[in-house]
């Protein structure tokens, strides 16, 4: 039978598997942790992909200032790796911050080349606004981190215009 796959805005009724999905990534440090009441509250910049009828994929698009917004909360279930779901999830992000007329996309990762290869490039972290280190100041890991800053400038108008079609 063919798989559905469909990449959609999160539900209240999705937190408890999103959770479910960051836990054991924030348990070995590749992500940020994040409570419930945290996700409730960010329930909107959430994006998740289901497969089957099952939460497989998440991600979160938080918007930082008039045109800078950051990728955080990636993740897809270890077993439905490697099928594109990652790239869904980041093109979905995409689509949402050009619908918000944000058109500068930023990613924290230690999944470098995943990103590149989806048209991000490296920057310096100290490019990045002061505010963005107030949520990772947060992390244990703070002080010895060593993620990636990866930069995206994305294409409003292209975007727009092959949306309407
Ligand atoms: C990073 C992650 C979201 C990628 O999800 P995915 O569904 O496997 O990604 P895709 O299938 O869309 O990958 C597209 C391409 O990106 C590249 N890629 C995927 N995962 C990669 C990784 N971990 N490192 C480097 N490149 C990677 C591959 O070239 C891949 O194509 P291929 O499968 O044909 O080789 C997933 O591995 C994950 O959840 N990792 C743990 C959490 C994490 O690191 N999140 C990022 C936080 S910023």
């Amino acid at each position: 039978m063919p798989e559905l796959t469909a990449l959609r805005p999160a539900t209240a009724v999705d937190i408890d598997a999103v959770s479910t999905l960051l836990q054991p990534e924030a348990k070995g440090d590749v992500i940020l942790p994040r409570s419930r009441d945290d996700l409730f509250e960010h329930l909107s910049e959430l994006l998740v992909v289901e497969r089957n009828h099952h939460i497989v994929g998440c991600a979160a698009l938080h918007v930082y200032s008039r045109n800078l917004a950051e990728i955080r909360s990636l993740v897809v279930a270890p077993s439905t790796r490697h099928l594109g779901l990652g790239r869904m999830l980041v093109k979905g992000c995409e689509a949402m911050a050009c619908r918000l007329a944000i058109s500068q996309l930023f990613a924290l990762t230690y999944v470098t080349d995943f990103f590149l290869q989806l048209g991000f490039a490296v920057i310096p972290r100290e490019s990045l606004p002061h505010k963005v280190w107030t949520v990772c100041i947060h992390c244990h890991n703070f002080a010895s981190c060593n993620e990636t800053a990866v930069h995206k400038t994305l294409n409003i108008k292209d975007y727009l215009q092959n949306d309407a079609h």
